[in-house]
């Protein structure tokens, strides 16, 4: 199984959470896993979408790493969606270009995991948040796996980022029945 990872940070340099994520994915460059920095690439926001859409066929796991903004993606992601999830491609009449692909998001959160539950600060869980996202892939005839999320990552120490990082390498990876079950 090949993993396209595709990180969307406004502000990389800033980040700690997703920078630890990232730079512990380059050490398992060897594991058929393909690093992306979406705001990198883009710095006109002006998407490849034949050049994206390419890109997805070539990959079994879709992996859509970005830091939780007001309880969704960051803009460039959002976007992205827009311009590359196109009609009679991966949605609607003929398209089914996403069929069988799985997908996972991969967040990092401000808010600790206590603050995501119904009655807590949040009101809501992740899962919950990430509805419309799930949906929009799920449209797209995709599986959506669970997510993999960093909670309270601003209180985290380096050692705890690069703990949590260890996991992460593990989990994109994982086969989806270990990850489903
Ligand atoms: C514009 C903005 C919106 C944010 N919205 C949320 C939010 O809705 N929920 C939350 O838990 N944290 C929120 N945060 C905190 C970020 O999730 C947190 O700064 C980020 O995950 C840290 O990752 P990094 O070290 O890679 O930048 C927000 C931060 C910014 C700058």
């Amino acid at each position: 199984m090949n993993v396209m990872v595709i990180a969307a940070h406004p502000d990389f340099h800033q980040s700690r959470a997703n920078k630890a994520l990232i730079q512990e994915l380059k050490k398992h460059a060897d594991m058929d896993i393909h690093v992306r920095d979406l705001y990198l690439e883009y710095p006109d926001w002006q998407i490849e979408v034949e050049k994206e859409q390419r890109m997805l066929l070539q990959y079994d796991r879709i992996v859509l790493q970005f830091p939780f903004y007001w309880y969704s993606c960051p803009p460039l992601l959002k976007k992205w969606f827009d311009d590359v999830l196109t009609f009679g491609w991966a949605f609607g009449p003929g398209g089914k270009k996403l069929l069988g692909k799985e997908f996972m998001i991969a967040t990092t959160t401000g808010g600790t995991e206590a603050c995501y539950r119904s009655g807590g600060e949040n009101m809501y869980t992740i899962s919950e948040l990430l509805r419309p996202i799930e949906r929009t892939l799920t449209k797209c005839n995709g599986t959506f796996l669970p997510a993999f999320v960093m909670y309270n990552v601003m209180q985290a120490t380096d050692t705890e980022l690069a703990h949590a990082a260890e996991k992460y390498a593990e989990v994109i990876k994982a086969p989806r029945e270990a990850l489903t079950h």
